[in-house]
């Protein structure tokens, strides 16, 4: 994930001596100079000496060690934070930081590695106007991002774009075992099944019509697609998705929780 935002911001005009990294690890080091061409130090402290604008992403259970160990650092040169990790609130990982510090908080999905990501984010109190600006133009390198004005909707945001591409992913491996046993190819049957997906995305993401509406445009009565429809809503589709959005967001604030304890 760190990779596809400084590839991101790289391919947004950012110049390579402004963008560093770190990671403990000398392959992944290797790895995303030669991607990159961009400065990679072993030791997370050396970019938190330098950096104004400090992303951390590391896996959310590492969170709390990596930071303890930057808390110095950031304490002395106090850039914005941005933090990509699932789950981990921003009081905890400020406290973790040694505390009063601008903090952003975002949740990417995992299309931000293609560039077609869809992140919510949430900055603390500390975080200035051009600090907002910052981290939008980091997160808008990989996609779209959004503000939201409490913390409490960063686990609904996990629910819903998070969580959300396997949600389609679902529907097209359902879609494409159907076809297929309808008699088509699998090769075809994927090609038009991904095809269908992307192109009712596009069509809804045209934003001239919302999708009920484009819905109800290709569900003719007594057609094909008004059959198919019906059996989806008799099977409950609707409160399916209720219930699996529901049980998203009561992980993830069990995550948060689980993540902020004990320190
Ligand atoms: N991938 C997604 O779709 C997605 C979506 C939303 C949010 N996120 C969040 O983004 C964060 C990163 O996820 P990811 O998928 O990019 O995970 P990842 O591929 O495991 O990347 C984490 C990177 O951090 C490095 N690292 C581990 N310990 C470190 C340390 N002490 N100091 C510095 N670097 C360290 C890892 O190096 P090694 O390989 O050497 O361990 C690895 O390169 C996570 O917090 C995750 O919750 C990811």
């Amino acid at each position: 994930m760190a990779r596809s935002l400084a590839g991101g911001l790289l391919r947004n005009g950012w110049d390579q001596g402004r963008v560093i990294l770190s990671d403990p690890d000398a392959d992944q080091r290797r790895g995303a100079e030669q991607a990159l061409g961009v400065r990679v130090y072993a030791d997370n402290n050396e970019v938190a000496a330098r950096a104004d604008i400090l992303v951390l992403a590391v896996k959310p259970q590492a969170l709390k060690d990596v930071a303890a160990g930057l808390a110095a650092a950031v304490q002395k040169k106090r850039p914005l934070v941005l933090s990509i990790a699932a789950g981990v609130r921003l009081e905890d990982l400020e406290r973790w930081l040694g505390g009063d510090l601008p903090i952003v908080r975002s949740m990417p999905n995992t299309a931000a590695l293609i560039g077609s990501g869809a992140s919510g984010m949430f900055a603390n109190a500390r975080v200035r106007a051009p600090q907002r600006d910052q981290a939008e133009s980091i997160l808008r390198a990989v996609g779209v991002a959004v503000w939201l004005d409490d913390e409490y909707l960063m686990d609904v945001v996990t629910a819903l774009s998070g969580s959300g591409p396997a949600y389609f992913f679902l529907v097209m491996e359902a879609l494409e075992r159907a076809a297929i046993a309808n008699g088509l190819e699998p090769a075809t049957a994927r090609l038009l099944t991904l095809e269908t997906a992307f192109g009712a995305a596009k069509m809804a993401l045209e934003g001239r019509e919302e999708p009920a509406l484009l819905r109800a445009r290709v569900t003719s009565p007594g057609g094909t697609t008004e059959q198919a429809v019906q059996v989806l809503e008799q099977g409950g589709i609707r409160q399916l998705f209720d219930a699996a959005v529901r049980a998203a967001v009561t992980r993830a604030r069990e995550f948060g929780d689980m993540f902020g304890r004990n320190g």
